[in-house]
C-alpha cells in the first residue's frame, strides 16, 4: 500500500498519495506520463497533446484535441480589470510574485468555476488556469520591462502565442523563430508534471482542505520559487554569471565538494533521479539546437556552461554521487540564449507545471475518501513541564 509508514510512537501515517497520472524511476532515470515516456513525448507530441492526456488520462483524437484546443485557445485573454493587479506593483517586483499575487486574485474574479464539488466547474478552473498561465507570465515579464501587455492571438499557438505576449511590440513586426517555438513548447512538455514533487504536494495538500481551486494553484508557485526546486534554473544562470569565465571552473568546482562551504552546483544532482534525469537528456538536444541557431561565442555565460557541463561530467566526484546536469541546467541555458532575464525562468516553469498541478489537484477531488492532509510529526521537543513566574527565571 503506498506510503504507509508506521513510526515509534506506535501510530501510522500515509505519507504519500495514490496516483495514475506520472511515474518515476530514479535509478532507471525513467519519468512516464500515463504510462507514456517523456522522451516520445518530447520529440513526437506536443505540449497542449501532454495537457490533454495529463488531464483526461489517454492521448486524444484528432477530434477531442481540436476541440480541447478552441477551448484553450478562446480562454487565453484574462477579465480586463485585472490589469489592475499588474499595476498595483512595485516595476522591479519578481514575477514569481506577481504571479503569485494575480494567480490567487483569480479567486476574486471567476467566481463561477470555484465549487470544487460541481465538476463542471473543475474542468473549467482547469481550463482556465492552463489558458491564462502565458499570459500572466508574459504581462508580468511585459510590466517589469515597462513595455505595454500584448494580448494573446487566437492564430498562434501555445508556445508562439507566449514568445510574441513576450517579445513583440506594437512599434514593429515580430515573427515567431519556429525552432524557438519548438524549443519553448519542449521546455513546457519537460516541466509539465513531476509526480510529488515540493510544489505538487504542496498544491494536494491545499486542496485537501477544500480550499479555492486558484489559491491553491497560488500555493504551488509559492513553493515552485525556492532555489532548491523551480528556483534552480534561475540560481544556475546566477552561478553561471558568478563563475564568468571557463578558468574559474576549478575554483566552484572546489567549493561544491566542499563540506564546510554551503555551496552546491546549481543546476545538478536530483532528490529523486540517481541517474541521468531523462528531461534532461531532451532538454539538450534543443539546448544544443538553440545555441546553434542564436550562437554561443558572443555569450560568455553559455560558454562557461558548456564548459562546466564537461568538467563535472568528467569529474569523479559528481559522477560517483551521479550528480548529472539536470532539467534546469539545460532549460536556463535555452532561456538565456532566447533573451529571457534570469528573473522570468521559474515562472516559465511555473506555467508550464500548472497542468502538473491541475491534474494532481483534480485527481485529489476525485478520491472519494478525501481526507484533508495532516501528516504527523516524530516529536524531539521537551518534555511536560511548569511555568516558571519571570522572578524566578
Ligand atoms: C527540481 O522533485 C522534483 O521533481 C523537482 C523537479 C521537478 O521537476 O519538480 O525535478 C525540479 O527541483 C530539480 C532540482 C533542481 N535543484 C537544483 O538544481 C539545486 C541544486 N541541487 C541540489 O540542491 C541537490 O542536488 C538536490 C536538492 C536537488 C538534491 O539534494 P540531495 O537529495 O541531498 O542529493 P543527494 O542526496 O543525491 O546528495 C548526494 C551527495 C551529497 O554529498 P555526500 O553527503 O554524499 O558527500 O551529493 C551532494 C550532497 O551533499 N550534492 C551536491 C549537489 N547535490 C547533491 N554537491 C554539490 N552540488 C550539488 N548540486
Amino acid at each position: 500500500q503506498a506510503g504507509v509508514f508506521t513510526y515509534d510512537p506506535g501510530f501510522t501515517s500515509t505519507a504519500s498519495c495514490d496516483s495514475t497520472i506520472t511515474f518515476i524511476d530514479g535509478d532507471k532515470g525513467e519519468l512516464l506520463h500515463r504510462g507514456y515516456p517523456i522522451d516520445q513525448l518530447a520529440s513526437k507530441s506536443n505540449y497542449l497533446e501532454v495537457c490533454y492526456l495529463l488531464l483526461y488520462g489517454e492521448l486524444p483524437s484528432a477530434e477531442q484535441m481540436e476541440e480541447f484546443e478552441y477551448l484553450v485557445t478562446h480562454h487565453t485573454m484574462l477579465h480586463e480589470q485585472m490589469v489592475y493587479f499588474f499595476r498595483g506593483f512595485r516595476r522591479d517586483a519578481h514575477p514569481m510574485a506577481i504571479m503569485v499575487g494575480v494567480v490567487g486574485a483569480m479567486a476574486a474574479f471567476y467566481h463561477d468555476s470555484t465549487d470544487i464539488a460541481d465538476s463542471h466547474q473543475r474542468e473549467v478552473a482547469s481550463i482556465r488556469l492552463i489558458a491564462k498561465m502565458p499570459t500572466i507570465a508574459a504581462w508580468a515579464y511585459k510590466y517589469s520591462v515597462g513595455q505595454p501587455f500584448v494580448y494573446p492571438r487566437n492564430d498562434l499557438t501555445y508556445a508562439e502565442n507566449f514568445l510574441n505576449m513576450c517579445f513583440s511590440v506594437p512599434a514593429e513586426e515580430y515573427k515567431v523563430n519556429p525552432i524557438l517555438a519548438r524549443a519553448m513548447d519542449r521546455i513546457f512538455t519537460l516541466h509539465a508534471d513531476h509526480e510529488q514533487n515540493a510544489s505538487t504536494s504542496t498544491v494536494r495538500l491545499a486542496s485537501s482542505s477544500g480550499a479555492n481551486p486558484f489559491a491553491c494553484i497560488a500555493a504551488g508557485i509559492a513553493c515552485l520559487w525556492g532555489p532548491a526546486h523551480g528556483g534552480a534554473n534561475q540560481a544556475c544562470l546566477e552561478m553561471l554569471r558568478e563563475i564568468g569565465t571557463p578558468d574559474r571552473i576549478p575554483e566552484y568546482l572546489a567549493r561544491a565538494k566542499d563540506k564546510d562551504d554551503p555551496f552546491r552546483l546549481m543546476g545538478f544532482g536530483h532528490r529523486v533521479y540517481k541517474n541521468f534525469d531523462p528531461r534532461a537528456k531532451v532538454m539538450k538536444e534543443s539546448a544544443d539546437e538553440v545555441l546553434d541557431l542564436l550562437g554561443v561565442e558572443d555569450n560568455p555565460i553559455l560558454q562557461v556552461a558548456k564548459d562546466l557541463e564537461k568538467a563535472a561530467l568528467e569529474d569523479d566526484y559528481f559522477v560517483q554521487r551521479k550528480l548529472f546536469p539536470n532539467v534546469d541546467f539545460y532549460s536556463g541555458i535555452i532561456l538565456e540564449a532566447m533573451g529571457f532575464p534570469t528573473a522570468m525562468f521559474t515562472p516559465i516553469f511555473a506555467l508550464s507545471r500548472t497542468v502538473g498541478w491541475v491534474s494532481q489537484w483534480k485527481e485529489q477531488l476525485a478520491d472519494p475518501q478525501l481526507k484533508i492532509g495532516r501528516p504527523r510529526q516524530l516529536y524531539l521537543g521537551e518534555t511536560a513541564r511548569d511555568y516558571v513566574d519571570i522572578e524566578k527565571r
